[in-house]
């Protein structure tokens, strides 16, 4: 039952193996430093790609990237932290990811105090990622089909709940933080690009040999190859690697291979009139 899998917290949906309401509410005054990179997401929008891109940038694409350091111990996840990191003590400049609403962020953050990327993808693509994520990681509830999990997934039963609240919240309030929004499209369309307006939003300069390289280690190919980058290092108690993988195919469009026409309108009359008035439109091209 989605119970044993999810509990509601403040208006949010949580993995109930993953992260308590106790945990959540201390995040509140989690203190932020100016210097402090978060990277927000909704699950399955290209968290590990930015997560790997941020990690590049600030350690390994313009030194030698040799250093043997996975992601998560680079950009370690706010709200579950799964190695255990000192988070309040790592040294500036901290990096972390999380997929949290707007509202239940550290308070600081809130305030515009440090910076925030969100990185937002097509909705259809980040469910149909999730069914298959849903597969192999144990902490998430195997879902059986694609039409039970459009119907939470609609409706906002899954974790982090709704989708469209998560993304309208961010940008609604994007006044209160310091705040970059990208697009996975935009993303696989043109990743140099992306990177440099990463680099821009965060003051960091790499020559056209570094950014050629953060680019370069931060492909699909390479990055499935790359242990530090690809998701290897979770545990066996986390995911059954026979069953799937983090870096799955990382195209856009994918959904067209697995949603049924009737499937994909009954979305888009669920969702699309609802994004008007968000200028997220890019998302829905593909
Ligand atoms: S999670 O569980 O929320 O952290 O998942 P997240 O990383 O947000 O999303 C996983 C999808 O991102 C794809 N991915 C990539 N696509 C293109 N290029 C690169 N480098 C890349 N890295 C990860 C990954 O394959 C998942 O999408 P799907 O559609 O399932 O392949």
């Amino acid at each position: 039952p989605p119970e044993e899998y999810l509990f509601k917290h403040r208006g949010c949906y949580f993995a109930a193996k993953l992260v308590t309401p106790e945990g959540i509410d201390l995040l509140e005054e989690f203190e932020i430093r100016d210097s402090d990179v978060f990277l927000a997401t909704y699950p399955k929008s290209g968290t590990v790609w930015t997560q790997n891109i941020l990690s590049l940038i600030f350690y390994e694409g313009h030194r030698n990237g040799t250093e043997d350091i996975v992601i998560m111990d680079r950009v370690p996840w706010l709200e579950c932290n799964v190695k255990n990191l000192d988070l309040a003590n790592l040294p500036s400049p901290r990096l972390f990811f999380t997929h949290l609403p707007y509202y239940l962020v550290p308070r600081g953050l809130r305030n515009r105090r440090g910076k925030v990327i969100y990185v937002a993808r097509n909705p259809k693509d980040v469910m149909v990622s999730y069914f298959h994520f849903s597969k192999f990681m144990l902490a998430l509830e195997t879902i059986p089909d694609l039409n039970t999990l459009m119907e939470r997934f609609l409706s906002g039963k899954v974790v982090y709940s709704s989708w469209l609240d998560h993304i309208r919240g961010w940008y609604t309030h994007r006044e209160d933080f310091n705040i970059l929004f990208l697009t996975f499209e935009e993303m696989k369309k043109d990743l140099r690009s992306a990177v440099l307006k990463i680099c821009n939003f965060l003051g960091k300069h790499l020559s056209e040999k570094e950014l050629d390289s953060v680019v370069e280690q931060a492909t699909f190919e390479n990055m499935k190859r790359d242990p530090r980058a690809n998701y290897e290092f979770l545990p066996d108690t986390l995911v059954e690697k026979s069953k799937g993988q983090f870096l799955r195919k990382g195209t856009v469009g994918d959904w067209k291979k697995i949603m049924t026409v009737a499937q994909s309108e009954r979305f888009d009359m669920a969702l699309k009139e609802k994004m008007k008035d968000l200028p997220f439109n890019c998302l829905w091209d593909s």
